[in-house]
């Protein structure tokens, strides 16, 4: 079977960026409120529209993800926008957390089946300074049958019970299921099922 990284590798070879060079609008609003320099960590950050943004705000960004092309799309954009961003290459599943290294954790549509989404954010917020948050957008089980966008297999789609279970141990800020209108380069288009969450630890 395919890997996680070929599967990406491959999606990310084509021309321009899939999910366009501007931040996701969430993601966005929430780094707007942020005083620079935060040290933020994006999840699953594909080709940088993210970090890219925060670092050009001021902030020390780092994007991780599994893809190699993806991280190659990072620095370029980086550089468009004459940023420095730290990029780590690996699968979630193998990621070795620091304790207590960053003031923000961020992931926008990284979609992983359990166990690995639990292990995952579980190790995120270990990677949480005391009183660092955690700020997601995610495709909701809602998604699967909107053509706007997201993996068309519910075991990768989120709910609120599931993120629930996930934070529990956590100060849950923010969990909204919401219905919105997605404008992000060619792949997330029209109208989308997501789920918001904050998370402070
Ligand atoms: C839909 S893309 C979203 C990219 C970016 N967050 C954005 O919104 O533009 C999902 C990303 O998650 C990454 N990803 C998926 N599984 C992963 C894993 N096991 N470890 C690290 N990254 C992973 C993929 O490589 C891809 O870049």
């Amino acid at each position: 079977m395919e890997s996680v990284e070929t599967m990406w590798n491959s999606k990310f070879s084509c021309e321009g960026y899939m999910y366009g060079k501007v931040p996701n609008t969430f993601l966005k609003e929430e780094i707007d409120t942020l005083e620079p320099p935060k040290k933020i960590l994006f999840l699953g950050e594909g080709e940088g529209r993210n970090a890219v943004y925060a670092a050009v705000k001021g902030h020390e960004a780092v994007a991780l993800d599994v893809s190699s092309v993806g991280l190659k799309k990072v620095e370029a954009l980086a550089k468009e926008f004459d940023v420095t961003i730290e990029t780590v290459h690996t699968d979630l599943s193998e990621w070795q957390p620091m304790e207590e290294q960053y003031d923000v954790v961020m992931s926008s549509y990284m979609h992983l089946m359990e166990p690995l989404r639990t292990e995952a954010f579980h190790k995120a917020m270990k990677a949480l300074k005391e009183g660092g948050i955690f700020v997601g957008e995610f495709f909701s089980q809602e998604q699967l049958s909107r053509t706007s966008g997201g993996p068309k297999n519910l075991d990768l789609l989120y709910s609120v019970e599931s993120l629930q279970l996930i934070f529990k141990a956590y100060h849950i800020v923010m969990l909204e299921a919401l219905e919105i209108v997605l404008n992000e380069g060619t792949h997330h288009v029209g109208e989308a099922s997501v789920i918001r969450v904050i998370v402070k630890k």
